[in-house]
């Protein structure tokens, strides 16, 4: 029954009328900090913050390394509505819980999505510590059943069929190259798979996500993406390269490495989207 509940769009409203009635923003661009990278909301001018406990129907995050809220404020000139810490599927919801803050965003009249995620390199050029663009998306989750738009669909929110040809939007990814070359940041590009987790993956399974073209593997995202497209928006994905993914089996990988790598990750993250925020009209 992971598939369930199917949130209702009272709910959503619900969620975007307390919002709205504790904040002075009004955002259109929206920004989702993955594990570890949620110091970037400090940055945030004049915020108000909102607990995701005090907010109706919202999934409460239980990781350790994301912090719970929401920080609506300003960012070079524009307002924005930060989510520090996000939820995952593997934490028991359905997906259509998972994505209930997308679908609060879509109601507060958000335009343009910005995700962030953790994850493990699977191409063995990129180091911990580097940034991964993303161009596409692997929808592995999805192709197990596991799509986030499975159930009943609320016309008012979207086209039963979406098209995901061009998921990530070419003039944000633009932005985000200049950002970077400006700034002096490396910013590989790549194909970022969404697997469920919790488990980190096994040798085999990463070299199956190889040869099927992926670049870096993590355990959120993609489905978030697939409701913000639903919905209209605009969307730039950006994965800060925790570790190294353990083709070999002589390694191992734990959430504690993937919070200390967003560390080092937050100062270029933040360079890159003040850069981009800078030049977006
Ligand atoms: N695998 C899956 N998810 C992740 C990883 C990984 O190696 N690193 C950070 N998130």
């Amino acid at each position: 029954m992971t598939n369930q509940p199917f949130m209702t769009l009272e709910q959503m409203d619900a969620a975007a009328d307390f919002v709205r009635a504790h904040s002075r923003h009004r955002p259109r661009i929206a920004l989702i900090l993955g594990s570890g990278l949620g110091g970037l909301a400090d940055s945030v001018q004049n915020a108000d913050v909102i607990s995701y406990h005090d907010i109706p129907h919202w999934p409460q995050s239980t990781v350790e390394g994301h912090a719970g809220r929401l920080v609506v404020g300003e960012l070079e000139n524009h307002t924005v509505l930060v989510m520090q810490g996000r939820i995952h599927f593997y934490e028991g919801y359905s997906m259509s819980q998972v994505t209930f803050p997308i679908r609060v965003m879509q109601r507060l009249g958000i335009q343009i999505l910005v995700v962030t995620n953790a994850a493990g390199a699977i191409n063995p050029a990129y180091a911990p510590g580097d940034l991964m663009l993303i161009t596409d998306n692997l929808n592995l989750i999805g192709m197990m059943g596991f799509n986030p738009l499975i159930g009943p669909n609320l016309d008012e929110l979207g086209l039963r069929f979406p098209d995901m040809s061009q998921a990530y939007d070419r003039a944000l990814m633009e932005l985000a190259r200049q950002a970077a070359r400006e700034r002096g940041i490396l910013l590989h590009e790549g194909v970022y798979v969404g697997l469920s987790g919790p488990s980190f993956e096994s040798p085999a399974d990463l070299r199956f996500l190889r040869a099927a073209g992926s670049d870096a593997v993590g355990m959120s995202t993609v489905p978030e993406v697939i409701v913000a497209r639903h919905g209209g928006m605009r969307v730039l994905g950006i994965s800060g390269i925790s570790n190294k993914a353990n083709l070999d089996g002589n390694t191992t990988t734990s959430h504690e490495e993937v919070l200390e790598a967003g560390r080092v990750m937050v100062p270029k993250i933040e360079g890159i989207l003040r850069g981009m925020l800078q030049h977006l009209p």
